[in-house]
């Protein structure tokens, strides 16, 4: 049985991208359901609608507050309907009213080997550290930032003329497989989470 997958992000989407494109090449067994944005300029709509994936914005600056927001987040993320929500470079903390509702079924990548450098510019702080290896990490969410149950990382490593772009297009190249293989994994039914620990059956 396909699963239904619904995608969050903010941006430009490249993440979402190598999804759409998994799904199409049926490396994934899912059905991309909906994109949901906080952005009316994500560049990531123009690539949902090339897909015939279904847009729903949620312009936030439109909101009289965050309260609000969270609740038409909720709102729209329960009517999907989806088994798993994608943080594909959604630049926004979900609430924990949002993570608690849908316990094990929200997904994020992160630029860095979690838990080191956490927050935005994982890359730039791998930079500025001047650690020699980085990569990315997907892990469940949980109410406590880049902090929830990790299922795959992939390094790659921090060459010594590296700025923080050189370093985020390498890990980025890393992202495109990493996620859509968790993704897999997922609709496949193959993860186990016990505690921090996620086993693939
Ligand atoms: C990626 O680097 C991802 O790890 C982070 O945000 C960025 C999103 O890029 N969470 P894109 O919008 O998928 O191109």
């Amino acid at each position: 049985m396909k699963k239904r997958i619904a995608v969050l992000a903010s941006g430009r989407g490249s993440n979402f991208q190598a999804v759409i494109e998994a799904i199409a090449a049926g490396r994934i067994p899912a059905t991309c359901v909906a994109l949901i944005t906080d952005n009316p300029k994500a560049f990531a709509i123009e690539r949902a609608g090339k897909a015939g994936v279904p847009v729903t914005v949620l312009d936030y600056t439109t909101f009289a507050s965050r309260a609000e927001y969270e609740t038409a987040l909720l709102a729209a993320m329960k009517k999907t309907r989806a088994d798993l929500y994608v943080l594909a470079g959604y630049m926004r903390i979900l609430g924990p009213g949002i993570v608690r509702s849908f316990p094990q079924k929200i997904i994020n990548i992160h630029p860095a080997l979690l838990p080191s450098f956490t927050g935005l510019h994982g890359q730039r702080q791998a930079v500025e550290y001047g650690v020699k290896v980085s990569g990315c990490t997907v892990h469940f969410v949980d109410e406590n930032l880049d902090c929830g149950p990790i299922i795959l990382q992939k390094c790659v490593p921090v060459l010594q003329d590296d700025d923080e772009d050189a370093l985020a297009d390498r890990i980025l190249v890393e992202e495109h497989r990493c996620y859509p293989e968790a993704i897999r994994l997922f609709c496949e039914g193959r993860l186990e989470i016990t505690g921090r620990t996620v086993r693939i059956r």
